[in-house]
């Protein structure tokens, strides 16, 4: 099953040592890639992408090497587009970068923009590679402006995304006791997702000693923004030699992270309307094999079916338990979102943004494009609904 859905027993969805080097032939896109912070800082980005030659993909030879160029020309689209600030946004992608871009994101299954398959799991280092996957020892391959509080942001992720491992296997074990109708197996798994996103929620909270709320939102937050539902870029990016017509695709979110996603599928929370319509939305946006374990949760057989056929009190606690740690979890990440958007959002809006390049038009939408307070909310209402367990 680990491999059928390309999962890491240790690593959970996190690509497995991420390469940091192309082929010479594709040192270009590296060079550009590796320089993207100071490069966007001053300016000089977008005159460098005009001079970029066409690459042929045909050296890319494996799905690592595939994953490493569709996380530098990711990058690199990103700081093209948004170099300039929310004033600025560029409207078309030049063929250098567009006809590549589109044709690795194809081979990979993945939209032509950064994704959080991109950005968190295969971004990411070991400063000392004998050494243990922790904060201190851990790099990003490729940064945006924002200096440490980047690199905290994506570290951050990369930590709770690791802390998502063991329930990731948790899903997999109640999936296979389920079929077998063992019931204390059932138990067991359910129990190793709650423990799971307990320790989600712990790592969570390193994002406070690591991201600065004003430098995330000033400086960090636009570069994730993409160009579907998004004010600022509200007739998408021509991909140049792509398409004649503009195209549409969402920036690169947390919702994009298919960890939650299996939790939910698994304990059979709905998302309906536009909320659920969105976070459908977002799995085209995750790895192929990643996809796929979510939507053979969503055809069942269902747990909450499972459980309401037996009459077991104590695995009806454990599934209580286990949707009280995801409402948990979503309360503070709605509370972390007020204090790294809303709250640095009201200010710049007040006082004027410090930075250049402002960034108050994104204050209700979320890089991923959704109405975020709303959307957040609407999701954790739903996922407090599934704590009424009736026959
Ligand atoms: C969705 C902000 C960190 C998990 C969202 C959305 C926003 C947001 C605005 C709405 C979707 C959109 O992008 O349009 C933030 C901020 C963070 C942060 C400001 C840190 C400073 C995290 C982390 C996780 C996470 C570390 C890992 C668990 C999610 C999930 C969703 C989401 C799963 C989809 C909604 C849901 O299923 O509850 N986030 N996020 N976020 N975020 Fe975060
Ligand atoms: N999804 C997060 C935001 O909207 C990163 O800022």
């Amino acid at each position: 099953d680990f491999d059928t859905f390309d999962i890491s027993e240790e690593l959970g969805f996190l690509l497995e040592e991420p390469l940091t080097h192309l082929p010479d032939y594709y040192q270009v896109w590296l060079d550009l890639a590796n320089n993207l912070e100071h490069l966007i800082e001053t300016g000089k980005l977008r005159e460098l992408v005009h001079k970029m030659p066409l690459l042929s993909t045909h050296l890319l030879s494996n799905h690592r090497e595939l994953r490493l160029a569709h996380l530098a020309l990711g990058f690199i689209s990103m700081g093209y587009v948004w170099q300039e600030g929310q004033q600025a946004p560029a409207e078309i992608l030049p063929k250098a970068l567009a006809w590549p871009f589109w044709l690795i994101s194809r081979r990979l299954g993945l939209p032509p923009i950064l994704t959080y398959a991109d950005t968190v799991l295969a971004n990411w280092k070991l400063t000392d590679p004998t050494g243990e996957m922790e904060i201190r020892n851990m790099d990003l391959i490729f940064s945006f402006p924002g200096g440490e509080s980047c690199r905290g942001f994506f570290i951050v992720s990369q930590l709770v995304e690791m802390a998502a491992s063991s329930g990731v296997t948790g899903v997999l074990e109640v999936m296979h006791a389920m079929k077998i109708s063992d019931l204390s197996g059932v138990q067991r798994g359910l129990n190793k997702v709650t423990q799971s996103l307990k320790r989600m929620k712990e790592t969570f909270k390193l994002m406070h000693n690591h991201v600065d709320p004003t430098l995330f939102h000033g400086k960090l937050r636009l570069f994730l923004s993409g160009w579907r539902d998004n004010p600022l870029l509200p007739c998408g990016l021509l991909y140049e030699g792509v398409s004649d017509e503009p195209i549409f695709l969402s920036g690169g979110s947390a919702a994009q992270s298919s960890a939650i996603q299996c939790f939910d599928a698994l304990l059979c929370i709905r998302h309906e309307d536009e909320t659920g319509a969105f976070l459908t939305r977002m799995r085209d946006y995750m790895p192929t094999a990643h996809r796929h374990l979510i939507e053979t949760l969503s055809v069942g057989p269902f747990l909450r079916d499972f459980i309401l056929s037996r009459s077991s009190s104590d695995l009806c606690q454990a599934y209580r338990s286990c949707v009280s740690a995801l409402v948990d979890l979503r309360n503070y990440h709605l509370n972390t979102v007020t204090k790294y958007i809303i709250v640095p959002g009201n200010r710049a809006r007040a006082i004027g943004c410090p930075f250049r390049g402002a960034c108050t038009a994104l204050n209700k939408t979320g890089s991923g494009g959704s109405v975020l307070m709303f959307f957040l909310k609407s999701v954790r209402n739903n996922t407090q609904k599934a704590l009424i367990l009736k026959r």
